[in-house]
């Protein structure tokens, strides 16, 4: 949710800013801007619409050359997205600019204040207040530090700023609340950054800055306070992926690399993980197994494609574990006053580790009491921080809008967790365990070979572009995968698409068959609960007796659901809890494939960004 960039160095400022906002462009992409301080005064450009826009414009009108600056790609929370209320934001004196990540909760009432000191707002943005506030004190103090703190003890809210003053060149100031910032530290350079991608191809050193910190950057060093001005230490840490998996490395998009990474995604998040007597060991979850082996009941919370993955892990959960299990929107969990105790383990799932429903929803645990696992892909960033414990999936940087890797992963970890869990308690014999572990070994394999076979899945989706509706449906852990199909569409292709438990039809839903409409149907295995497989061909026979057209998706061999299929979509035979690892990928081919063929912006679909900051 809006990317940030700053650099202080030798470099021509603006080249590495917009080098910078190209890599976060995914975090939001309705306008853009820079800004540098050239010959005593700023320096401010900025434009609606994607980058490009703005690089077209400073190609026309190149800015003036500077050693230090700041750059925004913005996703609109105050104020469209129009040139005006693209960032940076500079004060009515024109001293100090200013660019935000999040939301100023408290900025009606600091507008009213400005109005009453004869402050005009120019734009509609929560952002401008800040401007003005930090010229106030800056034209006083002289020290734009000074003013950061003052600025950021009047606000409420979400923030990440960063400010540059015309009258202090070679110096950024930044600040952070509930809202992601990194430093990047090179050789007589400093960069600021949502996200360590932006500055990957100058230095892989970096300090996570913390809640509630200042930091003040020049070429030669930064100094971190917190909002009193009390120095505070930090510990810089070594990005360990370079820049290459940033990139889109021969592929069209990045949601096609991401989703050709899955196997490596899932074998990494295995690796290091699996003794050789195949059990498991967590060691980097630094919960007590004393602790572990009292929990009564795990309640998992997430957003999105990881609230998905939450839904699968349930039934992996129950079953292993047989601890009963919760799955619940972040966004709900803290508004209805949830029941938690100490012997509750909460799991917060999140891809960028920075969602700020996850995050809301962490805090409330863990201050009533409970524990807070974190599983987690992006290293440092404040979910995990904020945790207990923490396990990383180990997808690499998934720059994509629509979540594939992240998904495969953040399953494959909180089996991890599950299994883990039934060995400590003895819910399982060790051989349990390690034949459990055996089968999800096999996985990144069997994601090979689906991956084998999307061709088909391809020129299949480009049939349906004209389609007004998709259905998916799916049983036991084939439900949160339709739901997952459903979301890839919607996001992607601007369809109406949606998921049900494929018992659920009949109840409602089926009333949207008519003739012709789509069901992707996701069918378990047969030597699994045997049951299952039965019930959803007799689903099946139900949608296309009114007209659906069936495209199913079922594992090599299945041969009895081959007279239902319209069209038959194989997967490799698995275990009934590890098919959503593979028959979740032919649907991310499908929502990818049918979104280019409706000529949409696959990896910066519209209206969403990457990772959602406010809530
Ligand atoms: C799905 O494709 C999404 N991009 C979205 O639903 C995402 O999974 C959700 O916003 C949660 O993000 P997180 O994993 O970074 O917390």
């Amino acid at each position: 949710m809006c990317g940030i960039v700053g650099y202080a160095g030798h470099r021509p400022a603006v080249e590495v800013v917009m080098s910078g906002l190209k890599r976060l462009e995914y975090r939001g992409y309705d306008s853009a801007g820079v800004a540098v301080v050239a010959d005593g005064a700023l320096d401010v450009r900025k434009k609606a619409g994607k980058l490009a826009n703005l690089q077209a414009m400073l190609e026309l009108d190149p800015m003036k050359d500077a050693s230090t600056g700041m750059g925004h790609t913005r996703w609109a929370t105050h104020g469209g997205p129009t040139d005006v209320n693209a960032h940076p934001h500079v004060s009515s004196g024109g001293r100090v600019a200013v660019i935000h990540n999040g939301i100023i909760e408290n900025f009606a009432e600091l507008v009213a204040e400005l109005a009453a000191d004869g402050i005009v707002m120019t734009s509609e943005t929560d952002t401008e207040v800040v401007a003005h506030l930090l010229e106030s004190t800056v034209e006083r103090t002289g020290d734009l530090a000074e003013a950061m703190r003052a600025a950021c003890l009047r606000l409420s809210g979400a923030f990440t700023l960063v400010a540059l003053d015309a009258q202090d060149p070679g110096r950024l100031v930044a600040a952070r609340r509930n809202s992601p910032l990194v430093v990047g530290i090179g050789e007589g350079e400093h960069f600021l950054a949502s996200d360590v991608s932006a500055f990957i191809d100058y230095t892989r050193q970096a300090i996570e800055l913390g809640q509630d910190q200042v930091v003040d950057l020049h070429a030669e060093g930064v100094t971190v306070t917190d909002f009193r001005g009390e120095p505070v230490e930090v510990s810089p840490f070594t990005v360990t992926w370079d820049a290459s998996a940033a990139e889109k490395g021969g592929f069209d998009l990045f949601m096609l690399k991401e989703i050709a990474e899955q196997p490596k995604a899932v074998a990494d998040t295995l690796l290091g993980r699996i003794a050789p007597d195949g059990l498991l060991r967590l060691d980097e979850v630094h919960i007590p197994v004393a602790e572990l082996r009292e929990v009564d009941k795990i309640v998992i919370v997430a957003c999105g494609t990881a609230y998905h993955a939450g839904l699968v892990a349930k039934y992996a959960i129950e079953h292993w574990c047989r601890i009963p299990c919760e799955v619940e929107l972040a966004s709900e969990f803290r508004y209805r006053d949830p029941i938690l105790t100490r012997r509750i383990l909460v799991i917060a799932i999140s891809q960028s580790g920075e969602t700020m429903d996850t995050l809301m929803a962490v805090r409330h645990a863990r201050e009533q009491g409970a524990r807070v696992l974190a599983i987690c892909n992006t290293n440092g960033s404040t979910i995990p921080r904020e945790s207990d414990a923490v396990l990383y999936t180990q997808a690499g940087p998934e720059i994509a809008v629509a979540s594939t890797k992240a998904f495969l992963t953040q399953i494959v970890a909180v089996y991890l967790v599950a299994l883990y869990l039934a060995q400590v308690r003895g819910n399982k014999f060790g051989d349990e365990v390690a034949a459990i572990v055996g089968q999800l070994a096999t996985m990144p394999h069997k994601v090979d070979l689906v991956l084998d076979t999307v061709e088909g899945v391809r020129a299949l989706a480009q049939q349906f572009a004209d389609a007004s509706s998709v259905l998916f449906i799916g049983r036991h852990v084939g439900y949160p995968v339709a739901l997952e199909g459903a979301l890839k569409l919607k996001e992607l292709a601007y369809m109406h698409a949606e998921g049900f438990a494929a018992g659920e039809l009949k109840h409602g839903p089926i009333a949207l068959i008519e003739d012709g409409v789509p069901v992707i149907v996701v069918v378990p295995p047969p030597q699994g609960r045997g049951v299952l497989h039965e019930k959803i061909i007799s689903n099946i026979q139900e949608v296309r007796a009114r007209g659906a057209v069936t495209i199913v998706i079922a594992e090599e061999g299945d041969d009895v659901v081959t007279p239902y299929a319209d069209h038959l979509i194989r997967v490799p035979a698995c275990p009934t809890l590890m098919q959503p690892l593979v028959s979740t990928v032919p649907l991310q081919v499908f929502a990818c494939e049918l979104a280019t063929a409706k000529g949409h912006d696959v990896d910066q679909p519209r209206n969403l960004a990457k990772s959602v900051t406010v809530e």
